[in-house]
């Protein structure tokens, strides 16, 4: 599938995914958020960056963080926002996908924030937008399918950034269901761009599939070993919903030989970080005294998030 999100001055049009960006945009996305991080501090918090704009939402898959974020971050951006209720809209009476974009186009929205089960969903609107030259309305993509999650990718870069300022020492741990996992493929992605030297992913061999090794990342399937002396560790949720078969004997027999515990925390840097996209499953891939602990840094990474959506919605409106 061709990539549409760069224009032809490499400028971001579009962002559906962190593969194949350059490692000064993120930079500069990530540098743009860190204005925003101190606005959050302010008594009022808007700017007028996207006054004017319309920005839908377009989650066609539940959501806690992403969308709220999204919704908050572009209210701070002064930008109008409409949240398609889509259970109550004319996709739920048999209406293409790109039907309902077009006629979202036609009430004059400037850009379409997709969160979709089918991965590729957030390409083939934007793919549209190209090809009906509507090129003033952008496309963000807030997670597709088991395809990428940029902009959990470029929260949790953020985050590592600020609680560990120099990437290029790092050693990150991707911990648990990274078959079934956007976030994973856009946290390895953005992590090697940035130049972090090593990527470890750790899991069962039915959920850690040995074609990643492809994308630079040494894979553990002992947590012990995996989680030696690293920086940081992001755990993930196991998506029972995309599973299908039985890729694991039970959630126990997973928190058993997978889930962070205090006791396999030690074994990490006593500096360590740990990490979660959300939502947790206490007790499956992460016990409640670590998401609970001094080292969770779980709750700044949504926190980052706002800012780090503002920097996107922004550069992607041109400011
Ligand atoms: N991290 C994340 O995507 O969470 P939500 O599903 O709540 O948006």
């Amino acid at each position: 599938m061709p990539n549409p999100q760069l224009n032809q001055h490499g400028e971001l049009q579009h962002l559906l995914t962190i593969e194949g960006l350059p490692r000064d945009v993120l930079t500069h996305i990530l540098d743009t958020a860190s204005s925003f991080v101190s606005i959050s501090d302010r008594e009022v918090k808007k700017v007028p960056l996207m006054r004017g704009k319309s920005v839908f939402n377009l989650f066609f898959e539940n959501s806690t963080r992403t969308r709220t974020t999204f919704e908050i971050a572009a209210k701070r951006l002064s930008a109008d926002v409409i949240n398609l209720n889509i259970d109550a809209s004319s996709a739920s009476k048999g209406e293409s996908l790109l039907d309902t974009i077009d006629n979202l186009a036609a009430m004059h929205a400037d850009m379409f924030v997709v969160r979709h089960a089918e991965s590729g969903a957030p390409f083939l609107i934007a793919q549209h937008l190209i090809d009906t030259r509507q090129h003033h309305i952008h496309v963000v993509n807030a997670g597709d399918g088991r395809h990428a999650h940029p902009t959990q990718g470029l929260l949790d870069m953020f985050t590592i950034r600020h609680y560990k300022q120099d990437l290029s020492r790092l050693t990150v741990a991707i911990v648990g269901d990274v078959l079934h996992s956007r976030v994973a493929r856009s946290d390895i992605h953005a992590l090697k761009a940035l130049g972090v030297p090593e990527v470890r992913v750790i899991g069962p061999r039915t959920l850690v599939p040995p074609s990643l090794a492809d994308l630079g990342v040494q894979i553990y399937t002992d947590m012990a070993e995996g989680l030696k002396n690293v920086d940081v560790i992001i755990m993930l949720r196991l998506q029972n919903e995309r599973m299908s078969g039985t890729l694991l004997p039970s959630a126990q027999e997973f928190f058993k030989n997978y889930g962070l515990t205090m006791e396999r925390l030690a074994l990490a840097k006593p500096d360590a970080i740990v990490m979660h996209p959300g939502p947790m499953n206490r007790g499956v891939e992460i016990d409640s005294a670590v998401a609970d602990g001094s080292q969770a840094v779980i709750l700044s990474q949504v926190t980052y998030g706002i800012a780090v959506r503002m920097a996107v919605m922004s550069i992607l409106a041109g400011n």
